[in-house]
């Protein structure tokens, strides 16, 4: 079978997640060209693949003006930066990895499906929750009719109270105009998770959340607005200071990788103090510019009267969990055991779908990423969609969900999926 070729868009976490995979299988498959401004991170690849100067751009304007040189691209770039590069490699007839979401807007979304569409390529939108053993073992008990017709779901994501400061409040993530609201950064996947359990159609969908708690009202008397600055007697009781999160609870346990890498590039006690001291990351988490919410509640119903519930919360941890009720059993799961109670004998089975995320290529989210890596590749080399678990329609249709459900909670009203 001859080797797939694909050509990276955005060689940053994401590109390289699955750029490493693929790297699994020099047999299989191989990157021929790269598009990254970052100096570090494109010659990296470059390197890596043996990669001719003519097939190394720093944009992926470049890239795209040639004629189509790689069977598949894979576009990994900030979700603002999907679209475009989207529709111009599907012009050019490539086969597509498109990290989720599609794009910030809903109508951005319907021109990338439609320039799939008329390009007839092989498309898939990474949602890797779809991948997982554990959404296989579940859509498999559900498909087999063990707990009946599903009439409704609850579904929680528990965002946790560090990611919510790093990320949500003085992160990358925080401002909606900057980034997106929270529902499509966060739950983008939860909301299709949701679409592929219930395996039907959403007829609308209503919203409540806010911010209710990361604003200036909420910031400790006296506390200063940095860490760094902030008086001992505060900063030490408070759950959400940047030295109790990077310094005490994981620098100080020789943990130097994400999110400590994050605030600063080599972390050492003394570069993270500095990072702390001057960056966004040390700010108050009460005194920053952030304005997504920090909890929201999503109500669904479906064509045939089901419903679903999902909560958003920066103020739980663990794993996601879901439990779906159906017209013989109920279904509980937390995103690695699944438990099935059977209505009629009473019985429960258990089944432990555990992978062990070992920041590993084939375990990261559950084992999704690497699934999904093979699922397209797999689609690739048989020219046979099926592999793809995200079809567009309904990937589009999930997104719709987002958007609506956005769109609820900033009117008060009840919003339709078309
Ligand atoms: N599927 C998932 O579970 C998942 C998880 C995290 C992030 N994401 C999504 O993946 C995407 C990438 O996120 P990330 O965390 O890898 O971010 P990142 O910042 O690590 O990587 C993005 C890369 O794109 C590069 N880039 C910027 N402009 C470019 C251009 N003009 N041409 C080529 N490359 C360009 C950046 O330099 C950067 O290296 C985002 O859309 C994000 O929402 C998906």
């Amino acid at each position: 079978m001859a080797k797939k070729t694909f050509l990276l868009i955005g060689a940053g976490s994401r590109g390289n997640t699955y750029t490493n995979y693929l790297k699994q299988f020099p047999e299989r498959a191989t990157i021929v060209g790269v598009a990254e401004p970052r100096d570090y991170y494109r010659n990296a690849i470059a390197e890596a693949f043996h990669l001719p100067p003519e097939r190394v751009f720093h944009t992926w304007e470049d890239a795209a003006a040639l004629p189509r040189f790689a069977d598949a691209v894979i576009i990994a770039t900030p979700d603002a930066l999907h679209e475009a590069p989207a529709i111009a490699f599907a012009k050019r007839g490539y086969h597509m990895l498109l990290e989720k979401p599609l794009a910030p807007t809903m109508e951005a979304c319907r021109r990338i499906v439609q320039a799939v569409k008329d390009a007839n390529i092989l498309f898939a939108v990474c949602h890797v929750l779809r991948y997982t053993l554990y959404t296989e073992a579940i859509k498999k008990i559900l498909n087999s009719g063990e707990i009946g017709d599903i009439v409704s779901l609850q579904h929680i994501e528990p965002v946790k109270f560090f990611h919510q400061c790093h990320s949500f409040v003085r992160g990358n993530w925080r401002n909606t105009a900057e980034s997106s609201c929270m529902l499509l950064q966060k739950c983008c996947h939860d909301l299709d998770l949701i679409r592929y359990f219930m395996q039907k159609h959403c007829r609308s969908v209503q919203s409540f959340g806010s911010l209710t708690y990361f604003r200036p009202e909420n910031q400790p008397k006296g506390a200063a607005d940095r860490c760094t600055d902030c008086p001992p007697e505060i900063e030490s009781i408070c759950p959400a200071s940047a030295l109790k999160i990077y310094l005490r609870d994981r620098l100080a346990h020789g943990q130097t990788g994400w999110p400590v890498n994050v605030v600063t590039a080599n972390p050492t006690p003394e570069s993270l103090v500095k990072a702390l001291r001057e960056g966004p990351y040390g700010r108050c988490a009460f005194r920053c510019d952030n304005d997504v919410v920090d909890h929201q509640v999503v109500n669904l119903v479906f064509e045939d009267n089901a419903t679903a519930q999902m909560t958003m919360t920066a103020f739980a941890e663990g794993p996601r969990r879901t439990r779906i009720f159906g017209t013989k059993g109920e279904l509980e799961g937390d995103s690695t055991i699944v438990r099935v109670k059977n209505f009629l004998t009473g019985e429960t089975r258990v089944i432990d779908t555990n992978v062990v995320d070992d920041g590993n290529i084939t375990s990261g989210h559950g084992g999704g990423d690497g699934r999904l890596a093979e699922a397209f590749l797999r689609a690739l080399e048989t020219n046979d969609p099926s592999y793809i678990l995200s079809g567009i329609d309904e990937t589009l249709e999930s997104h719709c969900m987002v958007f609506q459900a956005e769109a609820s909670r900033l009117t008060n009203q009840v919003c339709n999926i078309e």
